[in-house]
């Protein structure tokens, strides 16, 4: 689907990166498919080495005549592109941000025709196409323009179309969550080192289980607590430690850190609709 597309990226900093490395692995495009534009020299021409693909200053040059248009400048930046490239986007383009926090309404009130836009929240692991990539649809963008912008991000992992109300839901627990993750990777590994396992071999050990368990939930689809069962033999050291997990009241706590930073992404939608920017 993705074969003689061209692909315009504003703003090809970590996430631009790594979804345009994902999508060269892919295949079906080739590195003259796609342009990008950044706002410093230095970042053009460390991309322009790494990727190979055509990269300017100009963001009007990069939206011109492009299929899909990728828009992955920071929230705050968001208001200025668009303002920018308004005049040269035409309605059979489609662009897709993967901007946190910047809803469709936003992007389609600050376009004066009727692009389809279609709204997106990837997550850092694209890097390693093992990304989570929840997706919206604005209200110009067809079934056809959503199967366009599931192809883009599922060469880096996997895609969900969700209403665009649980978007920052999205934010907080896909987005957000790889660093939550780490922590508890982090103190896996220190728990190891306080047993006496070298500090490498115990975040490999931690790293990799946590790997495999999520694995676990993928392939087998079995409910999360089935799997646990599974581990927890009766009289067992697994209920000790999970006794000890409930004490320190894990779940509540992974609960609440996912519900503050959607809120916190809820605010972020606030402050850039008052001030305009
Ligand atoms: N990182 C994540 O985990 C993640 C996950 C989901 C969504 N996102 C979203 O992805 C977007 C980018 O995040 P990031 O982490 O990739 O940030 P980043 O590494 O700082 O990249 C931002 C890029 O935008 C470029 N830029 C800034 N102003 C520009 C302008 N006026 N015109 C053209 N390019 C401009 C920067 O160029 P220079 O390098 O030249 O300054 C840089 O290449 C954000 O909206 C964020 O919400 C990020």
């Amino acid at each position: 689907m993705l074969k003689g597309k061209k692909v315009g990226v504003i703003g090809v900093g970590k996430l631009g990166e790594a979804l345009i490395a994902g999508l060269l692995k892919q295949g079906d495009l080739v590195a003259a498919d796609i342009s990008g534009s950044v706002a410093h020299e230095q970042s053009m021409e460390r991309v322009k080495k790494k990727l190979s693909i055509n990269m300017s200053l100009d963001n009007r040059k990069t939206a011109q005549g492009k299929d899909i248009l990728l828009l992955a400048v920071k929230p705050q930046n968001m208001h200025s592109v668009l303002t920018e490239i308004d005049d040269i986007l035409t309605p059979d383009q489609l662009v897709v941000s993967v901007a946190a926090s910047v809803t469709t309404k936003f992007i389609e009130q600050r376009l004066t025709k009727e692009i389809p836009v279609i709204r997106t929240m990837p997550n850092t692991p694209a890097v390693n196409n093992a990304g989570m990539t929840g997706l919206c649809a604005g209200k110009h963008a067809t079934p056809e323009h959503q199967k366009l912008a599931e192809t883009v991000f599922k060469s880096v992992g996997e895609t969900v179309f969700l209403d665009e109300s649980l978007m920052d839901g999205v934010t907080a627990l896909s987005a957000s969550g790889p660093a939550y993750l780490y922590v508890i990777i982090e103190s896996l590994a220190e728990a190891g080192v306080k047993l006496g396992i070298p500090r490498d071999t115990s975040t490999f050990l931690a790293a990799q289980t946590m790997y495999g368990a999520a694995k676990m939930v993928l392939e087998s689809k079995a409910h999360p607590a089935l799997l646990k069962d599974m581990v927890t033999t009766p009289a067992g050291c697994t209920i000790d430690g999970l006794m000890e997990l409930e004490e320190g009241k894990i779940r509540v706590t992974l609960i609440k850190a996912v519900v503050k930073a959607a809120e916190r992404a809820r605010e972020l939608v606030n402050t850039q609709n008052s001030t305009g920017a």
